[in-house]
């Protein structure tokens, strides 16, 4: 595989410019710190082809929704984040000739995402259409200690001349989203001011009132001496700019330093975002540059300290897994319940930078094994606070008694998704948001969360599930019709086996949940079945379905179906297929895809991958034999899976397979569909590939079991992790296993069937089996 990206452990690095590829760079060099993001635009003025965006986390819109054909339960709004003010805008004039990329000859074009410390760095030499060389050096961040900050240093050097040099830095909020359904503007202007040196503005979205207020200074050096030019100012509607003229001559270096705080109306009270925003500003340049990039390379190295994977022997294989890593604590730092994953991040405006049930199946394991318990906390905190919204939703669909369907797609808890077999029928994400519970409590061993809110989002959704599934005589079993399961490529089917499985093993966590609570919090429950009005009668009803719920299965093959009448289907695997065809989604017609038995995702394998201890190895591989080739992989979210069950089933080779895909994805543009962002949420599921498979990580009885496999790639693999207070460096070759606590909190593990206690900050050593 040929990469565009030079291959390097720590850095992304583009060599020469290529404007057909400037919107996957755009991607790929995105910056963020969980508060707000934004693409890697040029600072300078850009008219070739751009997408821009600037995001700040939480400040969405109600855009009107457009549909073809109305259904009744379709939302009347789509909620997205939004394009917000650019910032980072710097215009340069040399000698009266607007500096911009597409229309001059670019050489030693080079942009660098420095992974270890956090920042962006560009650097070329531009010959205009005069003649005129100029070298620029740009450095840029989002600072991860001051959530509002963001920083700019620019350089300019005339190679090969000496005359005017005219910058301009400015904010603009007169942006709008590419995917705005009306081609509507979003923001209103509520005010603005501009003086030499320094200007604020502040806008309203002309829905919901969000504010934002963005304040931005500079300072200028000419050959390392601060120098205070004329500043002549300007406004008009949502822009303010500064413009200097500085006097240069060859080989002069000029540097203009900007600084930018971006406040929003979710953080301060309106009337004091002004103030704020210029004293966070103001100080963040007080305190100057290199001081605030210091800071910046201490923030993350805290991150890999806790997050890091290394691996030895492999270059495009680290860089992928650093750069997923990188992605991850960027877009989301946990400190705001409010707030939650987009599935491409801070990076582009698909998918609207909503809530999926990708969080839930996929980001939470990285969070809960990389960050404190508080961030995966945060995450369940933000299903639980939109419940009465989940409530609602069920509601509009003719459920009662309190029972939820959380949205396929949502910002505050209202639905955002318009299509029938998706957002009626999708409805397995209710599970996923059941099992994140479990998986909190299973991991960290937290069990305060089951009386303070899991519970009641159990009992909600149990409750959905017992009126979903209906009684089939001619089966005698409970069954569950017309739905979609996590393979998006059938639809309307009935008796989906992952689903079937997830709602019963809903309703059975219920019951235990229950049961913990009778014994250790007896008065919390029985407060909590006042506030749901519980009947004990319910657990008897819930009992019957999970006794009762119908599998499918072929008896023959010796594997669960995917769902009622899959063996109709004509048998075809991909590797028949020929290469034309794939990916499906763009060569065929959708009537196609959905009568043939190609799978986009994980389905029963996810169900597999869920429930893994209740099956043995026999039962995990057939099911693996027999799915696996019939999968296109056609959603980012699925090789992950399929590595972890290929480990765990010894197809090393397959697994190392499925992990490229996925760990590489947005790198090499795997999918053809960088531009649009990055996948963000399977990037975490790229860190499970490497962690739960390879490492082979699980926890059961409060034990953390690890089965390590490397690939015959790699030399070394060692990744990071807490569990239960404890931070780990789990490290592994062919011959050994080595774990390294790294701090003093003593920890229980299982490794091939025997428990040690590894001692806080000691070492264990285990030969590999
Ligand atoms: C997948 C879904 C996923 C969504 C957002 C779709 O292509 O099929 O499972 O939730 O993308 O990542």
């Amino acid at each position: 595989m040929k990469h565009y990206y030079k291959l390097d452990e720590w850095n992304i690095i583009e060599q020469g410019f290529n404007a057909d590829n400037n919107e996957i760079s755009e991607s790929i060099f995105s910056l963020g710190n969980g508060y707000m993001g934004q693409r890697a635009n040029f600072e300078e003025d850009y008219s070739g082809t751009s997408l821009q965006g600037n995001y700040i986390a939480g400040v969405y819109y109600p855009d009107k929704t457009r549909v073809g054909w109305w259904k009744n339960g379709y939302p009347e709004y789509f909620a997205k984040v939004l394009n917000s003010t650019n910032w980072i805008g710097i215009n340069i004039k040399i000698n009266d000739i607007s500096l911009d990329l597409a229309k001059c000859s670019v050489k030693q074009f080079e942009r660098v995402l420095n992974m270890k410390q956090g920042y962006l760095q560009r650097s070329f030499v531009a010959v205009l259409s005069n003649g005129n060389e100029i070298e620029v050096n740009s450095k840029r961040f989002i600072s991860m200690k001051r959530g509002e900050i963001g920083t700019i240093k620019y350089s300019i050097k005339p190679l090969n001349f000496k005359g005017k040099l005219e910058i301009t830095p400015y904010l603009d909020g007169d942006v709008m989203n590419s995917d705005s359904n009306y081609d509507e503007k979003f923001w209103d202007e509520i005010s603005s001011e501009v003086k030499p040196y320094e200007g604020y503005m502040m806008l309203k979205t002309k829905k919901l009132d969000f504010h934002i207020c963005t304040y931005m200074t500079y300072e200028i050096t000419k050959n390392g001496e601060i120098i205070k030019p004329i500043a002549e100012f300007k406004q008009s509607e949502k822009y303010i700019s500064n413009n200097v003229l500085v006097h240069c001559n060859e080989n002069d270096e000029v540097v203009i330093y900007k600084y930018v705080a971006n406040t929003s109306s979710r953080y301060y009270e309106k009337d004091e975002l002004i103030g704020i925003t210029k004293k966070l500003c103001s100080k963040a340049k007080m305190d100057g540059f290199e001081t605030l990039l210091k800071e910046q390379a201490d923030a993350w190295e805290e991150k890999w300290k806790e997050s890091d994977i290394v691996i030895d022997g492999d270059i495009p294989a680290q860089q992928g897994i650093r750069f997923n890593i990188f992605q991850l604590n960027q877009t989301y730092t946990g400190e705001d319940y409010r707030l939650n994953i987009g599935p491409k991040g801070f990076t582009g405006e698909k998918y609207g930078g909503s809530t999926y049930w990708d969080t839930e199946a996929y980001c939470i394991p990285f969070y809960l094994s990389t960050s404190q318990e508080k961030v995966s906390k945060n995450l369940l905190l933000y299903r639980y606070k939109q419940l009465d919204k989940a409530i609602e939703n069920a509601e509009k669909l003719g459920f009662t008694n309190g029972a939820a369907l959380y949205p396929m797609v949502t910002m505050n808890g209202e639905e955002c998704h318009n299509e029938w077999e998706i957002t009626f029928e999708e409805i397995h994400r209710n599970g996923a948001i059941a099992y994140a519970n479990y998986n909190y409590v299973n991991y960290t061993g937290d069990k305060s969360c089951l009386g303070e809110f899991s519970f009641e989002v159990l009992t909600a959704i149990s409750r959905f599930w017992a009126q979903r599934a209906t009684f089939s005589k001619s089966k005698n079993k409970y069954v569950i019709l017309g739905v979609t399961g996590p393979n998006e490529y059938e639809n309307n089917v009935n008796n989906n086996w992952y689903t079937n499985k997830i709602a019963c093993w809903t309703l059975k966590y219920t019951i235990e949940v229950l049961n913990y609570l009778s014994q250790n919090e007896p008065e919390r429950l029985s407060e909590l079945k006042k506030k749901l009005n519980f009947k004990d009668s319910e657990i008897i009803t819930w009992n019957n379905i999970i006794e009762n719920m119908y599998y499918p299965c072929d008896e023959e093959l010796g594997i669960f179906l995917q769902q009622d009448g899959y063996m109709d289907k004509e048998q075809i695997l991909v590797s028949e297929l020929d290469k034309k065809h794939l990916p499906i989604n763009q060569n065929w017609s959708w009537d196609r895809i959905l009568r043939s038995c190609f799978i986009k995702q994980a389905d029963v394998l996810q169900g597999i991958y869920l429930f893994e201890g209740e099956y043995d190895t026999d039962t995990i591989k057939r099911n693996f034999d027999f799915y696996e080739p019939r999968t296109v992989h056609e959603s980012s979210l699925s090789p992950c899976i399929h590595t972890i069950l290929a480990t765990k089933i010894g197809n090393y080779d397959k697994a190392y397979e499925m992990y490229l895909r996925t760990s590489r994805l947005d790198l090499d543009n795997y999918n053809n569909d960088t531009k649009d962002g990055c996948h963000s949420t399977s990037m975490a599921g790229t860190w499970m590939a490497v962690v739960h498979g390879f490492g082979g990580l699980r926890v059961c009885d409060n034990k953390l079991i690890l089965n390590p496999f490397i690939p015959k790639h790699w030399r070394s693999c060692s990744f990071k992790i807490t569990f239960r207070g404890a931070l780990l460096n789990i490290k592994f070759n062919d011959s050994i296993l080595q774990i390294q606590n790294e701090n003093d909190i003593s920890v229980n593990l299982s490794i091939y069937n025997s428990d040690h206690t590894l001692n806080g900050n000691a070492l264990l050593e285990i030969p590999i089996q």
